[in-house]
């Protein structure tokens, strides 16, 4: 059954291999005064820097820089970018890069003009938001998170060691993002299956948990088996646009909220994730993927018809001379297979995690009751030394 929901999501895309013409008229809309964010060194490796700064000049924009954004954006450097929009008077803020930059422009957006203490307000009591935000804008270069058509934001308060996820409300979503899929050709295979399985993951996250036969989950199960199969063909080509092009696309509609909509959704896999970013600073996707296979083998006997058509329609396996749980279990079992042949990273120690972090990483995850069973604290920490 579809619960009620209301609708609405107010980021324009520019999806395509043109996607950056745009980027002149889109800036006309906003004053003088651009806040640039960006990584460590991609965008000025293949070119896209350069393309942009030009673009801001021709539109006659004073361009105030953030650089050196990290994968897993610290409080600290989020500060950074306060001050510049403070002291500059920024008018729009303009992230180019990844999930991490985009969610450190989000966030810079609503604690610049903060009067209280930004990560206490916004990522651990979870406030709604009082004061003046800036807009902001994105150019995608790596597709996984979603950032480029949602409200959330993900920042890792290093001295807590807790990394903070804040969905915002449409206000605060990109105005604007510009997806051109030849962005991620130079994204390394290891990064591209690490969004890959961020994306699946946002998609599992939504599926496995409430009401089901609901056309929510008929569209999970397209993005998913799409995502598979274009992972496939750009590990053998990652100049396939089209491939590059479905997998882009995959991670935006895994989490612009459509794909949530009108379900209860789990989440847990993330909450335990985000933890053990903050202890080990990992790869986002490749974490969920460590503790998605033992995670999901735990709550599949609270929801096994679900695993059951996981396993027949998302990896078509048959269901013939199988018991319910057979055919479940048979679902996770691909899901690890594919893990290991595109080259996703399953162990947390491999992952830098130590034996000495799974408590502390276990007694400060959220424990969230969307999903099939809510666990506790003991129940996360056998799950991690599963995939230890
Ligand atoms: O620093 P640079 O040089 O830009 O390199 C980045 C970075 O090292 C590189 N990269 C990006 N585009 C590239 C490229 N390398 C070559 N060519 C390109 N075109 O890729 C590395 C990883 O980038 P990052 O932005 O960290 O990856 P991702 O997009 O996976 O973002 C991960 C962050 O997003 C959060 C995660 O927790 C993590 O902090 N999430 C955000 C969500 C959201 N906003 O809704 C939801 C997600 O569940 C997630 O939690
Ligand atoms: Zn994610």
């Amino acid at each position: 059954m579809l619960l009620d929901f209301s609708y609405y999501n107010p980021t324009t895309i520019h999806f395509g291999k043109e996607a950056l013409s745009n980027l002149s008229g889109e800036l006309a809309h906003y004053g003088k005064t651009v806040l640039l964010v960006y990584g460590k060194a991609a965008i000025k490796k293949n070119g896209l820097y350069d393309q942009v700064i030009a673009i801001l000049k021709e539109a006659d924009k004073k361009v105030v820089e953030l650089s050196g954004v990290m994968p897993n954006p610290t409080y600290n450097k989020m500060l950074e970018g306060c001050e510049l929009v403070r002291s500059h008077g920024v008018d729009l803020i303009l992230a180019v890069g990844g999930g991490s930059v985009i969610d450190c422009a989000k966030g810079i957006s609503v604690s610049a003009y903060c009067e209280e203490e930004p990560f206490k307000k916004y990522w651990l009591e979870f406030q709604p938001v009082s004061n003046k935000t800036v807009p902001v804008a994105s150019i995608l270069t790596m597709a996984g998170t979603g950032s480029e058509m949602n409200g959330g934001s993900v920042i890792t308060h290093e001295e807590m060691k807790i990394k903070g996820g804040r969905v915002f409300p449409p206000e605060i979503f990109p105005k604007f993002s510009i997806l051109n899929p030849e962005y991620t050709y130079t994204v390394s295979p290891y990064q591209m299956v690490s969004g890959v399985f961020d994306t699946m993951s946002h998609l599992m996250e939504q599926y496995f948990c409430g009401n089901d036969n609901n056309t929510t989950d008929y569209l999970i199960e397209a993005l998913l088996r799409s995502s598979i199969d274009n992972v496939r063909v750009a590990l053998n080509d990652p100049e396939d646009y089209e491939a590059r092009s479905n997998i882009m696309w995959n991670a935006t509609l895994a989490l612009n909220t459509v794909t949530g909509l009108s379900k209860t959704q789990d989440w847990e896999v993330h909450m335990i994730e985000h933890q053990l970013g903050a202890y080990t600073d990992c790869a986002h996707g490749m974490g969920l993927a460590a503790i998605s296979i033992p995670y999901y083998r735990h709550v599949m006997p609270h929801g096994l018809d679900k695993f059951a058509r996981f396993a027949m329609v998302v990896w078509n396996i048959p269901a013939e001379g199988k018991s319910q749980e057979e055919l479940a279990k048979a679902g996770i079992d691909a899901l690890e297979v594919f893990c290991k042949e595109c080259g996703i990273v399953i162990s947390l120690k491999e992952l830098g995690a130590t034996e000495e972090m799974l408590p502390k990483i276990a007694e400060s995850s959220f424990l969230l009751d969307g999903g099939y069973k809510k666990l506790n604290s003991d129940e996360i920490l056998e799950i991690l030394k599963e995939c230890f």
